[in-house]
């Protein structure tokens, strides 16, 4: 497969990188930029584990290659906070309890990100629809759904 070379902005920094034709966006953010943050579940679109924003669109980044990344900008979870400080959304995640093994919860702030960067008071149904592509296997839901909540309110 060919190479093309991609000029992208991943977490506010300008990258210019040789990229494989038929990788996707996921391959490109794990396997290349080492941000292990964005985690691969189902690899088909149906988890949300993959979940980033494109130009401030969530989208699942297993389902998108590469190459249509270019020229777009790229927010991963580690674009969302720091460890010193935490952005607001994982600060509630955490305060109710919201996280469990942890394998959804970077898809979860980004999707949640995506729906308060929309919908700053979003209603109980406005945050279920904002989530409803990311699956958790542990967490109750309504923990999540609290969680959207608070952050909204913070
Ligand atoms: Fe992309 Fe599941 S890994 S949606
Ligand atoms: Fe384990 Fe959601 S906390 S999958």
């Amino acid at each position: 497969m060919s190479e093309r070379t991609i000029k992208l902005t991943i977490n506010g920094k300008l990258a210019s990188i040789n990229v494989e034709e038929d990788k996707t966006l996921l391959y490109l953010l794990r396997e290349v930029m080492g941000l292990t943050g964005t985690k691969e579940g189902c690899g088909e679109g149906d988890c949300g584990a993959c979940s980033v924003l494109l130009d401030g669109e969530l989208v699942n980044s297993c389902l998108v290659l590469a190459i249509q990344a270019d020229g777009k900008d790229v927010i991963t979870i580690e674009g969302v906070g720091t460890e010193e400080h935490l952005h607001p959304i994982q600060q509630a995640f955490i305060n109710v309890g919201a996280v469990q093994c942890g394998y959804c919860t970077p898809g979860m702030v980004l999707a949640t990100k995506a729906l308060l960067d929309r919908i700053p008071q979003p209603t109980e149904e406005e945050i279920r629809r904002g989530l409803s592509g990311n699956l958790c296997r542990c967490t109750g839901y309504q923990k999540i759904v609290d969680a959207v909540r608070k952050a909204a309110d913070s």
